[in-house]
Order: C-alpha cells, then sequence, then structure tokens
C-alpha cells in the first residue's frame, strides 16, 4: 500500500479561541482512495475540512502533505499547495459562465489555466455542453460536477468535497460519487465529507465518525457499513470509544 499523502494528527480548531470544535483528530488518505468522514450534525465534519483548507484556525496538530508541514497555510495558498476543497454550499459562482467559474479557479498562469479547462471539459462533458451557461443555471447535479472541476483546476492531489450528495436526487448521487470513484482511479486521494452514510460508504475505501470533534471508529468501508455501532454512533448511544 502507497504512503498517505495527507495525515492529519491531533488537530484541534475552532472557530472562536478555547472553543475547540476539532477536538485531537486524526487520519490519513491514501493517494488513489476514498475516505469518507461521518458523523452526526455538528460533529465537526466541515470544521475538519475548513481547517485542513486554511479556512479554520488550528490551535494544535498538524496537517502533513507529501511529509511537507502545511498546517495553517492561508486559504488563498492551499489550492496552489495540491489540495482542492469543495465547500458545503456557495460553492459555485451563481452570477458566472461555466467557463468564467473555472477560470477564476485556475493557476497563475493563464496558458496552464486554458489547458486546465480543457481538461475538466473533458473530464466533465456536461460542462463542456454548457461552458457559456451561469452558474445559477444548471441543474443540482451540474453544479456539483462544477464545484468539483474547480477544484480540479490546479491539479490537487487531494480532493476535499463536503457532502457532494446533498439535496441531489438518488440517480444523482450516484453519478457524483461514481465520478469520484474515476477521480480517484487516476491517483487523487479523496477525503470527502458526507451524510449520506450508506451511499458514500459504498463509493468510498475507508470511512471514519467522527463524534465531538474527534475519530471514533475507522475502518475499511465495508466493514464499517456492517458495524452496529455506525448507527449507535449516530443516534448518541455509545459514550466511550469502542
Ligand atoms: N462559522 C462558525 N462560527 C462559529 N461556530 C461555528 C461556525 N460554523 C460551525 N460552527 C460550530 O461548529 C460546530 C461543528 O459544526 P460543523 O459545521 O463542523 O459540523 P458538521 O459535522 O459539518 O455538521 P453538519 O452535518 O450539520 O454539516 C457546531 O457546533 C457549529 O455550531
Ligand atoms: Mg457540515
Amino acid at each position: 500500500m502507497s504512503a498517505p499523502v495527507l495525515t492529519i494528527s491531533n488537530l484541534v480548531a475552532g472557530y472562536v479561541p478555547d472553543v475547540p470544535i476539532v477536538r485531537g483528530a486524526s487520519l490519513n488518505v491514501i493517494p488513489g482512495s476514498i475516505l469518507t468522514v461521518l458523523g452526526p450534525n455538528g460533529a465537526g465534519k466541515s470544521t475538519l475540512v475548513k481547517a485542513i483548507a486554511g479556512l479554520v484556525p488550528v490551535t494544535s496538530g498538524t496537517v502533513m502533505l507529501d511529509g511537507k508541514d502545511v498546517t495553517s497555510t492561508p486559504a488563498h495558498a492551499v489550492a496552489g499547495l495540491g489540495i482542492g476543497y469543495v465547500p458545503q454550499t456557495e460553492n459555485v459562482f451563481t452570477t458566472l459562465s461555466v467557463v468564467d467559474n473555472l477560470k477564476v479557479s485556475g493557476s497563475p498562469s493563464a496558458s496552464d489555466t486554458r489547458m486546465a479547462i480543457e481538461r475538466m471539459f473533458v473530464l466533465f462533458p456536461d460542462l463542456a455542453e454548457r461552458r457559456r451557461h451561469l452558474g445559477r443555471e444548471l441543474s443540482g447535479g451540474q453544479r456539483q460536477m462544477l464545484a468539483f472541476a474547480r477544484a480540479l483546476m490546479r491539479s490537487p492531489r487531494v480532493l476535499m468535497p463536503d457532502e457532494p450528495s446533498a439535496g441531489l436526487s438518488p440517480k444523482m448521487v450516484g453519478i457524483v460519487f461514481e465520478k469520484l470513484q474515476e477521480l480517484a482511479a487516476t491517483g487523487v486521494a479523496v477525503l470527502m465529507v458526507e451524510q449520506n452514510a450508506k451511499a458514500a460508504l459504498r463509493a468510498s475505501d475507508r470511512g471514519l465518525v467522527l463524534v465531538e470533534g474527534k475519530e471514533r471508529l475507522e475502518g475499511p468501508a465495508r466493514q464499517l457499513l456492517d458495524d452496529p455501532r455506525l448507527g449507535e454512533l449516530y443516534l448518541g448511544k455509545i459514550d466511550e470509544a469502542a
């Protein structure tokens, strides 16, 4: 098995001083694999990926990317390092066209950006067909694909989508997860946050349940699917780490 590309160790992060939301979380993601972070509402899942993306202050712990310490890298520099974050909401510019959404997510090099846009249109043919459409004119599924494409413009080694299946039809959920599997097959490490536990685990290699900012259960996705503790953690029936 290859070495992890992203390693999070004992991460503590929160929005205001002395109120940790992520409380000592640790995880790692292998290139070409999907790790899904599950957990009850308010567990700190979004805060965890935001802290990795430089959007929430980190108090202690480390974020290592390819063996390099990138903890507390400011958000504007994170994409350039190779981490593509896809926010849970407001992840496309509704008043910009598809092509302009991609353009503003490119690197400082105009020629690299042009090439990246062409790569995205090969990867997402639906977006190529709608390149002049505005963000707000896209369906929910197309919007999610555009959000992925924006995060992929800088060829990240780690893609972090936050609840990519939220609000989508079951059919579209399947398409979104298939696309993530296709991306992982190219070597990208996917660290995904999801509420849709079963469908997400079926598409993932590993899963992790975050409760009160700390991982409580971690393992191969297939094993977690059959683990009764999964449901119990969601319902708050387990008090101590099992
Ligand atoms: N911008 C913010 N400022 C202050 N506190 C926040 C902010 N965003 C989230 N929180 C708090 O952090 C905690 C964890 O929120 P977070 O959004 O990380 O949870 P989550 O696991 O992603 O939940 P959900 O499944 O509902 O998306 C919550 O108690 C929330 O109130
Ligand atoms: Mg969230």
